[in-house]
């Protein structure tokens, strides 16, 4: 069995060096089938354990994989289960104090606003980001709420937690996206961090993290945090528990 993993993963390391599925190639010299399906959906999950960083582009072959994932009831479940364990973490193992100090960071984009609309539209990560477009898309604030982080946005506000967004958007969003926040049901949060001209000089890994020194030297106790990406919960000071939503689409450092 680790040998035929063994093997697996050697095709799958040379697949994807070469960055290009071929169906010549799918089968092994052990006649090991895999499909484009098993391709690409060994390619999500390694972005997910976080074995494969920094991606520009989805590859193209998956364009088509990640699209129909991206906009199933099965990347639902895996949102809805990530918040699920947000909340029996709160509930178990959060000794809140309740004296206006107890926090919880966010995401904004694929954590509370789903950018898929604009993604579906430019080949759901197939294409290289452009960010011109992608803030004039943002400006229009016409992004939708992901349904279980409203969900958990309220939970977190009924126990009195404090909720911080931090996000890489650029401060110049700031009424954008406090009116698409507001739009689709998010209203109540302490604090919005987004970038400002000296933060774009730091990755946003950097970014974040010294974001959330600021607010441990405010006195703030994070609890947890819900993002989509590594570079939300990477770096010191860090968060108790850090929850990862999947996003296959794009990958921020
Ligand atoms: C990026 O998007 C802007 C605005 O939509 C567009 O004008 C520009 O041509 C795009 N750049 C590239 C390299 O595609």
């Amino acid at each position: 069995m680790e040998r035929y993993l063994g093997f697996l993963f050697c095709l799958l390391v040379s697949a994807s060096a070469v960055s290009d599925w071929n169906i010549l190639h799918q089968k092994t010299k052990n006649g090991l089938m895999i499909s484009l399906k098993n391709y690409c959906e060994s390619w999500k999950m390694n972005v997910e354990l976080h074995n494969i960083r920094e991606f520009e582009v989805v590859p193209d072959e998956c364009v088509g994989y990640i699209g129909k994932y991206m906009t199933s009831i099965q990347y639902q479940v895996d949102s809805e289960r990530a918040v699920h364990e947000s909340i029996v973490y709160l509930s178990t193992s959060c000794s809140l104090k309740n004296d206006g100090r107890d926090a919880w960071i966010f995401d904004i984009d694929d954590t509370l606003l789903s950018t898929v609309p604009y993604y579906k539209k430019h080949r759901y990560g197939g294409e290289k980001l452009n960010l011109t477009s992608l803030e004039e898309w943002m400006s229009k604030g016409k992004a939708p709420a992901l349904e279980h982080a409203l969900n958990l946005f309220n939970e977190l506000k009924a126990r009195g937690v404090q909720i911080i967004l931090v996000s890489s958007r650029r401060e110049h969003l700031r009424s954008a996206t406090i009116d698409n926040l507001v739009d689709v049901g998010y209203h109540g949060w302490t604090g919005l961090m987004l970038r400002g001209a000296d933060d774009e000089l730091k990755g946003v890994k950097e970014y974040k993290a010294s974001a959330r020194k600021q607010l441990i030297d405010e006195g703030y106790r994070i609890w947890g945090i819900v993002g989509d990406q590594y570079s939300s919960f990477e770096g010191l000071p860090s968060a108790r528990r850090t929850f990862k939503l999947p996003n296959p689409l794009y990958y921020l450092f």
